[in-house]
């Protein structure tokens, strides 16, 4: 059986690529980047499908990025996710794919909520007006696969996962997500012997999904799930961590702990934005995820290695 990954060489993909052996009795992988085929051009797309014949699809190419992307570029954001999302599922249904499991974000919930959130409120209020445009496209995706599902019986998807990091997510200063743009920061402060600064007072609270856990959780999804509704994937109320705890496990894996230092000159953020993982922990049961300690230790283990090539 084929599966076509899109997004392929993102930090996603390459979770996936690094577990791939645990399931090549069954799968034969296709790693998709955008050099290999624009998925916001139709034809190309549809001519890619045409060559390659998957069997499934798990869908992540997007149009991601930080604050700075969302809110400066909200009309590629807008355009480029509604264009891949709807050329990777027509050309799903032309192709008969077996199943489609497309990925959203808890960032693209509506901004006044109650919390914790779940997977029934996705739709129930507008999102925060700094990503709205990503998360009108993302919303979209969760209709169109539904409507699929309906008018023609596709078994297409989606998972809303948490917060993601891991090897291979971009480092950016301005534009990474907190725990890469944190390891990026602390790594140059260490060469530089400066203070590790970290913004605002720590306190606020976040839930965080090692990459290759959401892998492992994605291929699971693939191949078990059943329910046509969305799912979150993440780790519990009980795993959500600090800021401070991320920063600090982040300092302690450089062996810098003596210089971290926070600013609480700089706004906080939200306290907490709470996800409840009821739905997977009751279909899945008992899955360990990895510690955040654990994968902050890997993430700048890898960081440190790839310096040179990584996205930063
Ligand atoms: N990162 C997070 O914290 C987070 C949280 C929740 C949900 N998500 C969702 O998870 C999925 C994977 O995210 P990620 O962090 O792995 O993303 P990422 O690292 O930014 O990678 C994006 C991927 O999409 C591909 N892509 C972008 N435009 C394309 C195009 N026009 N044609 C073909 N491919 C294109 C990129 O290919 P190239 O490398 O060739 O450009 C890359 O492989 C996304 O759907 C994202 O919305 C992410």
């Amino acid at each position: 059986m084929k599966v076509l990954v899109t997004g392929g060489t993102g930090l996603v993909g390459n979770a996936l690529k690094s577990i791939k052996k645990d399931y090549s009795n069954n799968y034969e992988f296709i790693f998709l980047s955008s050099r290999d085929c624009d998925l916001t051009d139709l034809q190309k797309t549809k001519l890619y499908f045409q060559n390659e014949k998957p069997d499934y699809v798990i869908h992540l190419a997007a149009c991601v990025g930080g604050l700075f992307k969302n809110m400066n570029y909200k009309v590629d954001m807008l355009e480029k996710n509604l264009l891949i999302n709807y050329n990777v599922l027509k050309c799903s249904h032309e192709m008969k794919i077996k199943k489609v499991v497309s990925c959203l974000s808890t960032c693209i919930f509506p901004d006044k909520t109650t919390y914790p959130i779940n997977e029934s409120m996705l739709h129930d209020g507008p999102p925060h007006t700094s990503n709205d445009a990503y998360a009108y496209a993302k919303r979209m995706l969760e209709i169109h696969s539904k409507a699929y599902q309906e008018q023609y019986g596709d078994n297409f998807v989606c998972v809303i996962p948490t917060n993601i990091y891991g090897p291979y997510d971009n480092y950016s200063l301005e534009d990474g997500h907190v725990i890469p743009a944190l390891i990026h920061r602390c790594y140059l402060n260490k060469h530089n012997n400066e203070k590790f600064m970290v913004r605002g007072t720590g306190k606020p609270l976040r839930q965080f999904i090692y990459s290759e856990d959401l892998a492992r959780l994605m291929m699971w999804i693939l191949e078990k799930y059943e329910d046509k509704e969305s799912i979150i994937l993440s780790v519990g109320e009980k795993d959500e961590v600090s800021i401070s705890d991320v920063a600090r496990n982040i300092a302690k894996a450089y062996d810098y702990e003596h210089m971290i230092e926070f600013d609480s000159s700089y706004s906080d953020g939200q306290f907490r934005k709470t996800a409840d993982n009821n739905k997977l922990m009751n279909l899945y049961g008992d899955y360990k995820f990895i510690s955040i300690e654990n994968g902050i230790k890997r993430s700048v283990k890898w960081f440190i290695e790839n310096y040179e090539k990584c996205r930063k």
